[in-house]
Formats: C-alpha cells, sequence, structure tokens
C-alpha cells in the first residue's frame, strides 16, 4: 500500500546542512497499523509530512498504492492529500469558529461531494466516534481535549481516505482518554481497512500496534 524509497529531507542553515530524514526505505502494507517511536528531534514528525505530502523530500519517492505522491506537482498533491489522506495532530487543528459538524463537512465540500450526502456522513462518522449529536452543533471550544480529538478523527475520515497519518494524537489527553482515541483508531483500522500510522512516544501504544518503525537522528533502527 505504502511503499517509501531511500526518503531524504535535509535542512541547510546557512553552510551546514543536515538531514532530517537521513535516507529510509521501509513499506506498510494495506490495512495495518502501524507506529513511528523514536526520541525528540529524531524526525517522526518530518518523516509524517513527507508520507502525507505536506512537506517535498529532498531525495526518494514514496508510492501509494503505485502511485508517486513525491513526484506530483502541487496542485494534484493538494487534490491527492484531500481525498487520499486523513491527518490526526496532536493540537487537533479544528477550525475553531466552526461547529463540530462543520469541520466534518468541510473537507467533504473541498472534494465537492454532493450536498445531499454530506451532512448524513459527517453525522454517521461523529455518531461513530462517540459524540452525542448535542455536543455535534459545539465549537471546539466547549468540547473537551478527547472530545475535540474524537472530531478531528472524525474529520479524518470524512473523505473515506486509503491512509490516516496521526503525530502524536493521544499526546495532549490522559492516559485513560488517550487509550479511548488509541482503540478508536485501532477499530477504525481493523473495521474499514484504512492503512493507519501514529507517531507516538507512548511504548505501551507502540506495543499494540501491528509493526513499530524506530527512528533514530532520521534513520531507521533494526
Ligand atoms: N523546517 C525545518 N527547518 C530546519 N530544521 C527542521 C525543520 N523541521 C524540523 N527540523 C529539525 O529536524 C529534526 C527532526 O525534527 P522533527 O520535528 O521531525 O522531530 P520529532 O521526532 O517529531 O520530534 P518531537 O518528538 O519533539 O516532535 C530536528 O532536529 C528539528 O530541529
Ligand atoms: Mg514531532
Amino acid at each position: 500500500m505504502l511503499k517509501v524509497t531511500k526518503l531524504q529531507k535535509t535542512f541547510r542553515s546557512g553552510d551546514t546542512e543536515f538531514a532530517a530524514v537521513g535516507g529510509v526505505s521501509f513499506n506498510v502494507p494495506e490495512g495495518q497499523f502501524a507506529s513511528i517511536v523514536g526520541r525528540s528531534g529524531s524526525g517522526k514528525t518530518t518523516l509524517l509530512s513527507l508520507l502525507g505530502g505536506l512537506d517535498k523530500p529532498t531525495v526518494g519517492t514514496i508510492e501509494i498504492d503505485g502511485q508517486d505522491i513525491a513526484a506530483m506537482n502541487d496542485h494534484a498533491l493538494i487534490d491527492y492529500r484531500c481525498r487520499a489522506i486523513g491527518f490526526v495532530f496532536q493540537s487537533y487543528n479544528l477550525v475553531p469558529n466552526l461547529t463540530a459538524l462543520e469541520n466534518v463537512l468541510l473537507p467533504m465540500e473541498f472534494a465537492r461531494v454532493p450536498k445531499s450526502q454530506r451532512l448524513e456522513r459527517a453525522k454517521q462518522l461523529l455518531d461513530q466516534v462517540g459524540l452525542t449529536d448535542d455536543k455535534q452543533h459545539r465549537k471546539p471550544g466547549k468540547l473537551s481535549g478527547g472530545e475535540q480529538q474524537r472530531v478531528a478523527i472524525a474529520r479524518a475520515l470524512a473523505n473515506k481516505p486509503k491512509l490516516i497519518l496521526a503525530d502524536e494524537p493521544t499526546g495532549n489527553l490522559d492516559s485513560q482518554t488517550g487509550k479511548m482515541i488509541f482503540d478508536l483508531l485501532h477499530n477504525l483500522a481493523k473495521s474499514e481497512n484504512t492503512t493507519i500510522i501514529v507517531v507516538t512516544h507512548d511504548t505501551g501504544i507502540a506495543g499494540k500496534t501491528d509493526k513499530t518503525f524506530r527512528l533514530q537522528d532520521g534513520k531507521l533502527r533494526k
């Protein structure tokens, strides 16, 4: 499903070059729930940004179902990202002046899903992640962190992505809420056959995924 080959991202500051991701190759099969672990600064977020086409690699290819997203032009990439990849961030990143429901509707508007289908799907997703009807009409500021993350997961799923990328999705949550959010992602991966890659500091979480990649100074450890 995902095939990464010799992926490298270097940043330049002044005369020095620094490889945040220093040539990594790996595969993730369809429907697999994988984790990426590593110390702060080891390149986890940089790698995830490359996988999701939020940033361009210096060298290497990222094939998703045989299509190299690193080779796409900006316009094609934006379109592809919107339809095929869902993102979940540590800080939720919901649009503050939209309700939970409107936040989930937004990516479907971008993908030009027919209006009649949008509302039904958004409500179904919010039900699925366990957000009650009353809370679906609240703005993020009036929801707890765990509830906001549920909305963010529903939003990530809106366009039925092939791939979900989550950067420390439980990082701002207490351990019990974090576990619930993790279980939610896990169940989704299994029931919808969605491939999920989650970055985490939590070794307990990583231990429950199908496969763990360990990053150290931008390289994969055996
Ligand atoms: N835009 C950038 N320009 C220059 N250096 C960067 C940039 N983004 C990241 N880096 C550097 O690349 C390295 C990897 O950063 P990255 O954010 O990927 O780490 P991380 O593993 O996600 O860390 P954390 O666990 O703290 O989130 C760090 O040394 C960071 O300072
Ligand atoms: Mg990070």
